[in-house]
C-alpha cells in the first residue's frame, strides 16, 4: 500500500516537472533558448510569440527587446541612447528616453554611447556647451539647437526648460545681466515686463491703466512712444484690444503649460507636472520636426 503510494507520488512529481519544463521551455528559437539557459533560474525571458503584443523587453538589458517575427523570437536593439518602453510607446520603435521612466531599474544597457557632434548618444536631449538658455535634441546623431524662451533656463535634470532657481549652476538668467534688480521689456508688450530679482526674472504686469515704458523701464500713464493704446480698463479681464484682436503676442514667449510666475513651494507637484508636460511637448515638437525632415528627405530622393 505504502509502496503504491510512493510510486504514485513519484509519478505525479515527474508529471509536474514535465508540465513545468514544457510551459517555460517550449520555444522554437535557439537564441531565446540560449537566453533561457544563460539566465538560468534568476529570471526568465518571456517569449514574445506567446504574448498579445508580440514584443517583450529583454530581461537583462533595458535597451533590447524581443519581437516575434514569422513565428520566431528575434532580438533587437533600441536606437542608440533609447531604451525599451513597450509596443507603440516611447519616441520611436517602442523605445524611449531612459530618464522618462524607471525602464532600466535592475537592468543594464547593452550598448555603449555612440557620440556625434553635440550628442552624447545618437538619440537624446543634451545640455549646451556654452549657454544656459539653449540645449540640443539629437535624433540619429543629428543635433538640433533648441532655445528656452521667456525667462526659462535649460535644466539638465528634467531635460526641459525650467525656472532659473531650479537650475543649478545657471541661476542668473541672461535677461538680468545688465541689472540683476532691474526691469526688462517683454517683447512688444505694453503692460507686461520682466522684473529681475537678484538675477531671477519674474513676469510682471503693470497696474491697470498704466503701460510699461521701455525707456524709463517703469509703468507709466500712457501714451508712451510705443504704447498709446489705453490698457484694458480695471475690472475688464479680457486680453482683447479695442479692435477685437489679441493684443499680446508676447504671451507666446512662454511655453505652453508654464505658469507665468514660478509657483510657490506648495505648488511643487503642479510644477513638476508642468515640467513633464513641457518635456513631452518638446519631444512631440521634436518628433514632428523629425518626421517632417524625413518626409522632405523622401521627397527629395
Ligand atoms: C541614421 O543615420 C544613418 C547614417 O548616419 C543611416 O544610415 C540610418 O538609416 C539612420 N537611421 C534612421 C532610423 O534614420
Amino acid at each position: 500500500m505504502s509502496k503504491t503510494k510512493t510510486v504514485a507520488s513519484l509519478l505525479f512529481t515527474l508529471l509536474l516537472v514535465h508540465v513545468r519544463f514544457c510551459n517555460s521551455n517550449c520555444v522554437c528559437d535557439e537564441t531565446l533558448n540560449g537566453k533561457l539557459r544563460s539566465i538560468g533560474q534568476k529570471q526568465q525571458q518571456e517569449d514574445p510569440c506567446q504574448t498579445k503584443t508580440r514584443v517583450v523587453g529583454d530581461v537583462e538589458y533595458c535597451d533590447r527587446y524581443w519581437e516575434c517575427v514569422n513565428g520566431r523570437p528575434e532580438l533587437f536593439d533600441c536606437p542608440n541612447g533609447l531604451v525599451f518602453a513597450g509596443k507603440h510607446r516611447g519616441v520611436t520603435e517602442g523605445c524611449d528616453y531612459p530618464w522618462r521612466a524607471n525602464y532600466c531599474e535592475g537592468k543594464r544597457q547593452a550598448n555603449p554611447p555612440i557620440q556625434a557632434e553635440h550628442c552624447d548618444w545618437l538619440y537624446g536631449i543634451f545640455g549646451h556647451e556654452t549657454s544656459c538658455t539653449r540645449y540640443w535634441t539629437c535624433w540619429n546623431g543629428t543635433a538640433t539647437e533648441q532655445l528656452c524662451i521667456g525667462g526659462l533656463l535649460y535644466n539638465e535634470r528634467s531635460r526641459s526648460c525650467d525656472w532659473p532657481e531650479n537650475v543649478e549652476g545657471c541661476q542668473k538668467h541672461p535677461l538680468c545681466n545688465d541689472d540683476p534688480n532691474g526691469n526688462v521689456p517683454l517683447g512688444k508688450s505694453c503692460n507686461r515686463y520682466w522684473q529681475c530679482q537678484g538675477g531671477y526674472p519674474r513676469l510682471q504686469r503693470c497696474p491697470a491703466m498704466l503701460v510699461f515704458d521701455r525707456r524709463s523701464l517703469r509703468c507709466v500713464v500712457p501714451p508712451t512712444e510705443d504704447c498709446d493704446v489705453p490698457p484694458t480698463p480695471a475690472g475688464y479681464d479680457g486680453e482683447l484690444g479695442p479692435d477685437g484682436n489679441a493684443q499680446e503676442p508676447e504671451e507666446e514667449n512662454l511655453p505652453p503649460g508654464v505658469s507665468p510666475l514660478p509657483p510657490q513651494v506648495s505648488n511643487n507637484n503642479n510644477h513638476n507636472a508642468n515640467q513633464q508636460l513641457r518635456g513631452h511637448q518638446n519631444h512631440q515638437q521634436h518628433q514632428q520636426n523629425h518626421q517632417l525632415q524625413q518626409q522632405q528627405q523622401r521627397n527629395r530622393t
